[in-house]
């Protein structure tokens, strides 16, 4: 199950990535926001992670305006790691190294065609392991501090 959000800069993005995950068949909720009203990126990071760190979904999509305003808000919340993308070696990577669970986009910074392609990528690489398993601990270690 996948985790989806926006704020109103994002909200167009999600839409289009909500329709590639119908294609797909892939599951979601999504946690808004539902229209392109003005709203609070925070908030709208908050519960979608929420739905994460509680184990009710895998993985999740934010978007906002640029995606960095909401990639800031879901890295506050203890076991996210968020990563903001707009290129496909990174949405790629981030997953292989870092192993994170939040891919992050600008509805107003990217287009479409790579926003799909980069959820493609993220969606569908998996964590890599080894000497980036002592690297993602070491990362989640600085939560404590
Ligand atoms: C909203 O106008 C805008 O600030 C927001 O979508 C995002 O870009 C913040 O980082």
């Amino acid at each position: 199950m996948i985790a989806i959000g926006s704020d109103h800069g994002g909200f167009e993005l999600k839409e289009e990535i909500k329709k590639y995950l119908d294609e797909k068949n892939i599951p979601y909720e999504d946690f808004g926001t539902y229209s392109t009203d003005s709203v609070d990126y925070p908030l709208i990071a908050e519960k979608t992670c929420a739905a994460i760190v509680e184990g009710k979904c895998d993985k999740g999509i934010l978007c906002c305006g640029t995606g960095i305003g909401i990639s800031m808000a879901a890295n506050k919340v203890k076991g996210i790691r968020a990563a903001l993308c707009s290129d496909y070696f990174s949405a790629k990577y981030t997953r292989l190294h870092n192993d994170a669970n939040v891919l992050c986009m600008g509805g107003r910074t990217i287009g479409h065609g790579l926003a799909l392609e980069l959820v493609e990528v993220f969606l569908n690489t998996p964590f890599e392991g080894g000497r980036h398993e002592r690297r993602v601990e070491q990362l989640m270690k600085l939560e404590e501090k």
